[in-house]
């Protein structure tokens, strides 16, 4: 793949801090890409704006408008496909995917959690951590596959908990990490260093045993 060939679509609900991080990256000559639609269920999502900013071509498609999810995620496909990614990347995009999308773009689909996974899938991970008095959180971008948050984990950021952490604290801490992470992988995806084979990563050619981890104080 030559520069700037990594077609990138991104799908938000909200603030899209996450998506700004991917088009600072991208305008900073980091990734090989660029991003080619953004989409969002809500029509208040602020990363819409950010997207806009940066002279990129936005979508809104309202779940609401639809009757069942299966029927919701056909028009989302529907939508991507017109753009032909080679990667679509779920940035804060608070819905689940049904099985049948998943399938449709296993392999270049990817998803940013909070939480150093297998740990809590789902949602509320700053409180959960904390609740279960880890030393150590983080967040975790990984394949999606069907069973939620459940995909091959590719990289991962982590940092220790302080006593004085509130899940309030904790989340605005671990969002910074996203931000150095998300790009990070998408940098490597798009530089052909990275590729989901047989259901496992491959980083530089080699089936991840362990999924490689930044710290919050690796520059
Ligand atoms: C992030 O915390 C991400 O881990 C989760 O949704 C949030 C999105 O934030 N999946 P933003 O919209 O990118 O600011």
């Amino acid at each position: 793949m030559t520069r700037a060939d990594l077609r990138i679509a991104v799908l938000i609900s909200g603030s899209g801090s996450n998506l700004q991080a991917l088009l600072d990256a991208i305008a900073g000559g980091e990734i090989a890409g660029r991003i080619v639609r953004v989409i969002s269920n809500r029509a208040e999502a602020g990363g819409l704006e950010r997207a806009r900013r940066a002279g990129v071509e936005t979508e809104v498609l309202p779940h609401g408008d639809y009757p069942d999810r299966e029927t919701y995620d056909a028009a989302l496909a529907a939508r991507l496909n017109t753009v032909s990614p080679d990667l679509v990347v779920l940035a804060g995009f608070m819905r689940i995917l049904s099985d049948g999308f998943v399938e449709a773009f296993q392999g270049r689909l990817v998803n940013i959690h909070p939480s150093l996974l297998p740990a809590y899938r789902g949602l509320h991970t700053h409180a959960r951590a904390l609740q279960a008095g880890d030393r150590e959180h983080g967040c975790s971008v990984h394949y999606v596959i069907p069973a939620l948050d459940a995909g091959p984990v590719i990289a991962q950021a982590s940092l220790p908990v302080h006593e004085t952490d509130t899940p309030e604290s904790l989340e605005t801490r671990v969002r910074t990490l996203e931000h150095r992470l998300y790009p990070l992988v998408v940098r490597w995806i798009a530089d052909g260093r990275v590729a989901m084979r047989a259901g496992r990563v491959c980083l530089d050619g080699e089936p991840l045993s362990r999924p490689p981890c930044i710290t919050a104080g690796t520059p």
